[in-house]
């Protein structure tokens, strides 16, 4: 079946213009224009995504994603089970100026610098907005101790209201920095002093900051593959070569007969997304060849605190002499993701540069939540809410286990040991099935083969599990037991 306006739809993509857009951007640009100048009314129904996908000879995921994109900008309104509807009503302020369908590309020339454009090519890194089953990766919020926390921060608010309402340090708060040098010293085996945390609003922040500070464009990075986006939009939007190096059951596979990187990427702990932990002779073998070759190497230890069988093995930083490695954690999953509060510890000779490259950026987190945070952290609570919190993710993982066991008979868990989320591959060719009808039962399934850049790629989810309560986890799997595997799915 082809679209009911087939020329509009085609003429949406006739654009041959060089533009430095990726196909879905190019996508969204022309659907924008095409409901702003009232091409499409308010209102109209957008052909199913399978359908226009066909129709313009593109990847079923870049349509996807273009709606998705659209959605979230307010052009368009998905109605599970409806379809995909024009959102807004075009007027004379919404019109674009004159120009054929696809020129915004030009016009986005005529805008951004070449690093702009570069950054807005590499999509960005989502995080899903609302709690829903399996959205990928948020803590448990509603078991978060609400009670506790207003009444440290109304103490401090009580003691210091003026000095919390002041610019502060770049580098982040000295009583927070010593609560998070004590934690990280004791409980991961990394070697730092309060004098080598840099306090910021997110891992992503200390992403973008060692792009912007170690790399120049064309600079190679290695990556994890599959890997997490969010690193590889950081390094992506500062013009570097990501190298995708493959991930077995001892974590990343470093190929030492490729040129030097400049900067290593790795989760090593609990790799994201597949669960594998880094065996020590990698380890050892990467702090020496990093050493050897004046590599930079970032280790992103987002959640480690969340290990349920063992215990976390102990950091990569820790094996360092201290000068090659910048290990980075986030409190968005130990206490919330809107505190927006997370740290990197840096080698001595980064310390200088990099609270300075942030000042450049944004000055400091709020005071007020770091101070909070900080006495969170002082007081024992932080340790007591990770000990309730590992034990309440624990049951839920084992309840989503068993359930997979007995009711999806097609999906494959890969390692489980720990996380928020819990990764299971899926016969091939059957992900963007599966997932689509899932969508249609409301459950969200964060899509394993799109955190892949290399030649290949695994059919799989990556299923949160960590928010929901059991009840929620039993009837999403419900849902998901009812689902057939296309025809066209292989082992
Ligand atoms: C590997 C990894 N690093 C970092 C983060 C996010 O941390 P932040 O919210 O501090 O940017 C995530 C979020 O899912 C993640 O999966």
């Amino acid at each position: 079946m082809k679209t009911s306006q087939p020329n509009l739809w085609m003429g949406l993509m006739d654009a041959t213009e060089p533009s430095g857009m990726g196909l879905r951007e190019r996508l969204c640009a022309a659907l924008r224009d095409a409901i702003r100048d009232g091409t499409l009314k308010h209102g109209a129904r957008l052909p199913a995504t399978r359908i226009l996908a066909q129709d313009l000879g593109l990847s079923r995921v870049t349509v996807e994603a273009a709606y998705a994109q659209l959605e979230a900008e307010g052009y368009v309104m998905r109605r599970i089970g409806h379809g995909s509807f024009v959102a807004v009503q075009a007027s004379t302020a919404l019109a674009p100026v004159k120009r054929s369908r696809m020129t915004s590309p030009l016009i986005a020339q005529a805008i951004l610098s070449q690093r702009g454009q570069g950054m807005v090519d590499t999509g960005g890194c989502m995080e899903p907005l609302c709690l829903q089953a399996f959205a990928a990766g948020s803590p448990d919020l509603r078991a978060f101790p609400h009670a506790l926390w207003r009444q440290l921060t109304n103490k401090r608010l009580r003691q210091t209201p003026e000095a919390l309402m002041r610019y502060g340090d770049p580098q982040g708060r000295e009583d927070l920095r010593e609560a998070i040098a004590q934690y990280l010293v004791s409980s991961r085996g990394v070697r730092c002093t309060p004098g080598q945390v840099l306090v910021l609003t997110s891992s992503q922040q200390a992403l973008q900051l060692s792009s912007t500070l170690l790399l120049d464009p064309g600079d190679r990075v290695w990556v994890e593959d599959p890997g997490y986006r969010g690193a590889r939009t950081a390094f992506a939007a500062g013009g570097a070569q990501l190298v995708p190096l493959p991930v077995d059951e001892q974590g990343l596979v470093p190929d030492f007969t490729l040129t030097a990187p400049r900067l290593i990427y790795l989760t090593p702990t609990h790799q994201y997304p597949t669960g594998h932990t880094l065996s020590l002779q990698r380890r050892l073998a990467l702090v020496d060849y990093a050493k050897r070759n004046g590599c930079w190497i970032v280790e992103d230890d987002y959640d480690s605190e969340f290990l349920y069988d063992s215990r976390p093995t102990p950091s990569l930083q820790g094996l360092d002499d201290g000068s090659r490695v910048i290990y980075i954690g986030t409190f968005s999953k130990t206490l919330y993701p809107s505190l927006r509060i997370a740290y990197a510890v840096l080698p001595e000779a980064l310390v200088q540069p990099m609270v300075t490259a942030r000042n450049v950026y944004d000055g400091h987190v709020a005071q007020l939540a770091q101070a909070v945070t900080a006495d969170f952290m002082a007081q024992g609570h932080f340790a007591a809410h990770l000990r309730l919190m590992r034990q309440l993710y624990r049951s839920r993982r084992d309840l989503l286990l068993e359930l997979i066991a007995r009711g999806l008979p097609w999906a494959q868990p890969l390692n489980c040991s720990g996380g928020l989320q819990l990764c299971v591959s899926l016969p091939q060719n059957s992900e963007l099935h599966l997932a689509r009808k899932a969508s249609e039962h409301g459950i969200a399934t964060p899509s394993l083969s799109a955190l892949y850049s290399g030649t290949t790629a695994n059919d799989g989810w990556i299923l949160g599990f960590s928010a929901l309560q059991p009840r929620e986890i039993e009837d999403a799997v419900a849902a998901l037991s009812k689902l057939k595997l296309p025809k066209g799915a292989s082992k």
